[in-house]
Parts: C-alpha cells; structure tokens; sequence
C-alpha cells in the first residue's frame, strides 16, 4: 500500500508504542509528531508548554506536521493527540492518507495507565476529569478522521498492531481463476511463498540472465538460466531444462518458478508439463505482457523451425505473481508491448482502463482472461476471442523469424497491427462499420503502437496470407477472430480476396 498512515487518538493510547512496531512490520519509517516538535525546538513538550503556551505548541505541531507530510515517503505517522483539532491539519491527514487508524480507549483506562500525567501537560490538573474532557471534544473529530478504529482498552500493542495490519491488508488484488490464484501488485513478490504447494521441498527457478528482478524462496532454490528472445522458446531449451532439473533433483512433488517474461513462462510451463509428466508451475511474470497474458491461462509452448508455438500444452500454474514493481524495471518499448494486448482486451471486454492504476488494470484484464479461460480451459470456443488481432501477428511473427535481418517487431506491437487489421478485415465483410475502425486504430495509435505493416513485410502480402492460412486455429481455410454486432467472434472461411484487400489498407509503417 503506498500513501501515509496516520495514527490518531488521545494522549496515552499506545501511538508512540504501537507506531514503531506497525512500521517496522511494513517495512517503512516511523514520525511521532511530538519528536518532531522537540527535535525542532530542543526542548520537551512539557517545556514548550509551560514557556509557549498551548497556542504556541499548537503552532510548532502544524508546522512540524506540514514539514513531515511535505517529506513525502511512505510512512506511519503518529499525530498529537490534540492536533486533530486544526482544520490545516486535518486537511493534511484527508490529502495524504493511505488509512487513519484511530487508536480508540476510554478515559479511565488511559487515566490508570497515564498514573499522575506527569510531562502530560493538559492532564497536570487531574487526568480522569481532563481525559474526559479531552475524549468529549475530540472523539467526533477522531471518528471523522479515520478510516478505520481499534478498540484498544483490552488489547496489548502487538495485538493492535495485528487488528490494524489485518484490517490494512496487504494491498494486493487476488483474481481468482480455475483453482488458483493470481496476486497483483507492488511487493506481490514477498507473498510467492504462499502459492507455492505445500507439498513442495525444492524448486527449480527458470529466469534469464536479462531479468532484473530477484525472488527469493523459502525452499532450496536451483537456479536455471535460459536464453533470451524467441530462439530460447526451443525444444532444445525444454531438454536442457529438464535434464538440470533432474540432476539437481527435483521430484514430481516440487515446483517450478518461472521468473521472467512470456517467453520464460511459455518454455518453464512446457518443461514443467512434461517433466515427470507434469510437475507443479508457478509463473512470476514480470513483463507487463506477461502479466496481462502470457503468465495467465496455462498456454505453455515452444517454437519450431516450422513455426512459432508449434509444440505445446495446456498447464494451468498453482499460482501466478504479478509484481507490478517488476514493471518499473521495463523498458519502455516492452511495456508498449504490453500495452498492445491491453488494448486487446479494450476491445473484448475490457474498455475504460485509461486512468486506472497499474495494478488495476493488470487485474482487470487478468480477470477477463481468467473468466475466458474458465469457460473455455482447453480453446474450443469462447477462448478464441483471446486471440483477436493474432493471426496477422502471429504470421508477422512468423515472417520474422524466418528472416535473419528481421525487424523485431514485438508481440504485442505485432498484435496491435493485427487489431487494426482485423477491424478493417471486418469492415470490409460488412461486420462493423468505419466508426469501429477508427476507434480500433485510434486507440492503437494512443497506446503508442503501429497502425501499419512493418514496411520489410508490406509488400509481401501473398507470404503473409500463407502464413495466415496455417495458423493453427485455422481448421478450416482462412480463420479469423474478428468484432461484429454480436462482439468479438471466430468467422470460418473468410474470402481470400478479402483478406488481401485488407493487407491492402495497412498502410506500411
Ligand atoms: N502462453 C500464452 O498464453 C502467451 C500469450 C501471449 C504471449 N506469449 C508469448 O510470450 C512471449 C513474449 O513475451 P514478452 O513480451 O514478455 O517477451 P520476453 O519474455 O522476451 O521479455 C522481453 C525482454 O524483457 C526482459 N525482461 C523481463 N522482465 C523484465 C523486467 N521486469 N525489466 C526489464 N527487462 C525485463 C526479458 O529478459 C526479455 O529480454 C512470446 O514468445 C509469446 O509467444 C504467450
């Protein structure tokens, strides 16, 4: 969770006690207004009380207050108990607050545990009759304030600390799908541990050297490295695979971590559905397209010299992990990749990501693709619509990789000249209109990805449209995913000479 947390509540009920332990559990720093004031000042609150008076305090805790919200940084941070009672403060605990927790205790348990209130200066006139006072001026404001409350008379500081960090949550989103879960969001990565089976003693960790990002296991880890780009998703790289797995050990109770984009996950999920004829996955996909797609749904796959994704199986993982801190680590022309199956998504189910944090959208679409997917585990029907835009991609992926000079058109920009094909295939079959076109173009272009053929590719439309012809979903003649007035569905024998007229409107780009 990122933004502060304030504690809030009377002199005595544990913000100082309970503030450090909250923080030091959730990993962040920890400011007690009050330090704050005496550390300023040089001088205890008592003493800034009995020279300044309670106005002169007040005004050191708003400043004080304003400095540290001004800091920034995810913090805890526990306020004054009085200082809830200037509106600029409560200003500054409605614009920064991730939570206010108030730290709710009744007036009598916090005059035993206050003892005399010495150093308490608003209690040095009796704290039970003053602590009344105090709970009836500011419990209303207190109640206003925060988002949540612990009752803390009964309980001891550890015990607040696990009410408050129960009710925080840890942030992250879980989007079911079949009999797993997927978490998503930043820091996901702390929580792998709690996807994989129980039944695990070791795993095998398949990454590549270019994947920046660590994770640690709380099992013995045997790391393997595989290559980068589409020549690594090789039968080749499976056997390499599974022979290290099997020398370093592992047995059909452990599990397999893939640490890495679509190609790591398509390869580790192959090799740990044939290793020992199927050994537990659980995929980190750490590519924004990963995330969204690759990592999610249990399609594993390598390539052959005949085609991309020739060889493959339906492996659904124990669990997937989508840090979405991972995403920070991408360079920009990957996470317009990624971007290119979202605006997959926009189109079958999906509109209205714009604006939306990262996490949210990631969640969104793995959502759909989880509902697809259950549906329609093994692509027969529905699943289909997953792969919109993906024929064209597909045979532009495959033009590639035949072509040692190729240009290195990623798969989601692949698949977004694929969306903007496929409308204008579907215009040109009196499926949509031009409006619809637009929009698919529109939004292509918005997400910063191509709206035309690769030029090396623009003028070889015959070898495209053969590519086209074998795609797998193709079993019968040309096959196309394409939008229409019922939404996004498979359409059988679509014309060739359509087909051609469509290469023909995507311009070169
Ligand atoms: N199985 C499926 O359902 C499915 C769906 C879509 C795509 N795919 C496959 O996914 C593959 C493409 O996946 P991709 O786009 O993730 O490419 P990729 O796996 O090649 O990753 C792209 C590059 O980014 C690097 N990388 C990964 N994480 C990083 C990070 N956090 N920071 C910096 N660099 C990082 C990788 O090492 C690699 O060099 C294709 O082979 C495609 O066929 C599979």
């Amino acid at each position: 969770m990122t933004g502060t947390i304030f504690l809030i509540g009377l002199s005595g009920s544990g913000k100082s006690t309970v503030g450090p332990m909250l923080a030091e559990r959730l990993g962040r720093g920890f400011v007690d207004t009050d330090d704050e004031v005496e550390r300023a000042m040089g001088h205890t609150v008592a003493h800034i009380f009995a020279t300044k008076g309670e106005l002169g305090f007040r005004s050191l805790e708003r400043a004080a207050l304003a400095r540290i919200a001004a800091r920034g940084g995810d913090l805890v941070i526990a306020v004054g108990g009085g200082a809830v009672l200037a509106a600029s403060n409560q200003e500054i605990l409605r614009a920064f607050a991730a939570r206010t927790v108030w730290l709710r205790a009744s007036p009598d348990v916090l005059a035993a545990r206050l003892g005399d209130g010495a150093d308490r200066p608003l209690l040095a006139d009796g704290p039970l009759a003053a602590l009344e006072r105090l709970d009836a001026e500011r419990r209303d404001i207190y109640d206003k304030l925060a988002d949540m409350t612990v009752d803390v008379d009964m309980i001891s500081p550890d015990e607040v600390v696990d009410e408050v960090l129960a009710a925080l949550g840890d942030g992250l989103i879980r989007v079911p799908v079949l009999s797993y879960t997927v978490l998503v969001g930043r820091g996901a990565t702390e929580r792998v541990g709690e996807l994989l089976p129980t039944s695990a003693r070791r795993a095998a960790l398949v990454t590549q050297k270019t994947v920046p990002w660590r994770v640690d296991l709380p099992i013995e880890t045997a790391r393997f490295d595989i290559g980068d780009g589409e020549e690594a998703k090789s039968l080749a790289t499976v056997e390499r695979l599974c022979r290290g797995f099997a020398e370093a050990g592992l047995t059909r109770t452990d599990v397999v971590v893939s640490v890495g984009g679509g190609v790591v996950s398509d390869v580790a999920g192959f090799a740990a559905s044939v290793y020992h004829r199927g050994v537990a996955v659980v995929h980190v996909p750490t590519t924004l397209l990963a995330q969204v797609d690759a990592a999610i749904g249990g399609k594993t796959g390598v390539n052959l010299p005949e085609g991309k994704n020739l060889v493959g199986t339906f492996w659904q993982p124990a669990g997937v992990c989508c840090d979405t801190a991972a995403l920070d680590l991408l360079p920009e022309e990957e996470l317009r990749s990624g971007r290119g199956e979202m605006v997959k998504y926009a189109f079958i189910g999906v509109p209205d990501l714009a604006g939306l944090p990262i996490e949210e959208q990631v969640a969104r679409c793995v959502a759909l693709k989880a509902s697809v997917v259950a549906d329609d585990e093994r692509e027969s029907g529905r699943r289909m619509i997953l792969n919109y835009g993906h024929t064209l991609a597909h045979a532009l992926e495959a033009a590639q990789f035949h072509q040692p000079d190729r240009v290195r058109l990623r798969h989601g920009e692949a698949v977004a000249v694929g969306l903007v094909f496929a409308s204008r295939l579907a215009r040109l079959l009196g499926r949509i209109g031009e409006a619809r076109v637009r929009e698919h173009v529109e939004l292509v272009a918005a997400a910063g990805l191509p709206t035309g053929l690769p030029a090396a590719l623009a003028p070889q439309p015959k070898r495209l449209v053969e590519l086209m012809r074998r795609d797998k979903k193709a079993t019968a003649g040309l096959t196309f995913v394409l939008d229409g007035a019922e939404g996004v569905e498979p359409v059988y024998d679509v014309p060739e000479g359509a087909v051609f007229a469509a290469l023909a409107e995507m311009e070169a780009s």
